[in-house]
């Protein structure tokens, strides 16, 4: 896709073609891949809005955190469209990273044994009941293979109390069954489409870190690490038995800082406060509007601000244009 030079052109340009091709039907053996887990924090529904963010051109893509991976899945759509290029083969070009291991170990097997996968979760769905559910939990992944450990995974994803990810000090799971008439534990197109997407991507078990050890200039890293609560009390930060508190949100900006030293391109969501805003406050600061799924209180569910920040100007052509973006808080 080539665009034109001057930079407003080149987004209405880019906006015209995202909404063309979404007229266009997708035969359904074909899907898009999106996300087959349910996780908390998960980007789906805000993707309408960070894509006029997204660089349209890069050289290598990072998720450190990757969760349900809802911005790769776009991200892959984008290219195979020819709205985003990476400068790399997609096999050399790609790094999905996690500290949680079962959730890696779950990428790993989709891209690399799907028909396996699948026959495992078709006997999971066939004997799903309350009991079978906490047979399953029980079970101790050290006993299990690569494929079943994907299995129970997903299953457990799937029928746990809204897709919740909690581990005890010994790192078993511990989240109670959720509350489903007939849930649906996978759908085959989605795990095949995720599975082709997943080709040649590097899938590794790593504390987001080691990202200094792998970025290099031109890259584009998106990061998504678990929110810094919005009040001293409101307190989900762990989706391991490890926590990621105010030392860990410190150090991410430290390497962000690093990053963005070396010549990356970055990409941050995070929650809208004023610790996070101080964190940031050099970058281009932008405010989007979520609703949050994971609240107890349904009076509480409402659209919230969030933080999207990142370290090139607002347009997608990398346009000088951001003094123009009301959103920008900079
Ligand atoms: C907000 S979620 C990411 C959601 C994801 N963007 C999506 O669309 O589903 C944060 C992720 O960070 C991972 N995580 C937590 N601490 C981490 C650490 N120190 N290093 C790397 N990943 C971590 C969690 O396991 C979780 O999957």
């Amino acid at each position: 896709m080539v665009y034109p030079q001057n930079p407003q052109i080149t987004q209405i340009f880019y906006l015209c073609n995202l909404w063309i091709l979404s007229l266009t039907a997708v035969p359904s053996t074909h899907i898009e891949p999106k996300p087959f887990l349910k996780w908390a924090g998960g980007k789906s529904q805000l993707l309408a809005q960070f894509t006029p963010y997204f660089p349209t051109q890069f050289n290598r893509y990072c998720e450190p955190f990757t969760g349900s991976a809802a911005v790769y899945w776009r991200l892959y759509s984008l290219r195979e469209q020819g709205l985003v290029n990476f400068s790399v083969p997609m096999a050399a070009g790609v790094r999905l990273a996690d500290s949680n291991t079962e959730l890696v170990n779950c990428y790993q097997v989709v891209r690399d044994d799907v028909p396996a996968l699948m026959e495992k979760l078709t006997k999971h769905r066939e004997q799903h009941q309350q009991d079978y559910y906490y047979q399953i939990r029980a079970q101790h992944v050290s006993e299990l293979s690569p494929v079943e450990r994907a299995a129970r995974f997903i299953y457990l994803n799937k029928t746990c109390y809204n897709g919740l990810y909690r581990v005890n000090r010994a790192g078993q799971f511990n989240v109670p069954l959720g509350r489903y008439k007939n849930p649906a534990i996978f759908d085959e197109a989605v795990l095949q489409s995720a599975s082709r997407a997943l080709q040649g991507v590097d899938i590794v078990q790593a504390d987001f870190r080691e990202l200094l050890h792998w970025a290099q200039a031109g890259d584009f890293i998106y990061l998504d690490p678990p929110y810094a609560p919005l009040t001293k009390t409101a307190n989900f930060t762990s989706y391991t038995a490890v926590t990621f508190g105010e030392r860990e949100q410190t150090e991410l900006a430290a390497v962000f800082h690093e990053l963005h030293r070396r010549g990356c391109l970055l990409m941050l969501s995070n929650s809208w406060t004023e610790t996070t805003l101080a964190l940031y406050r050099e970058f281009h600061c932008r405010e989007v509007k979520a609703s949050r799924a994971i609240n107890s209180k349904a009076s509480k569910r409402g659209p919230v601000s969030e933080l999207l920040v990142t370290n090139y100007p607002v347009t997608i052509a990398h346009a000088q244009a951001n003094a123009q973006d009301p959103n920008d808080h900079r």
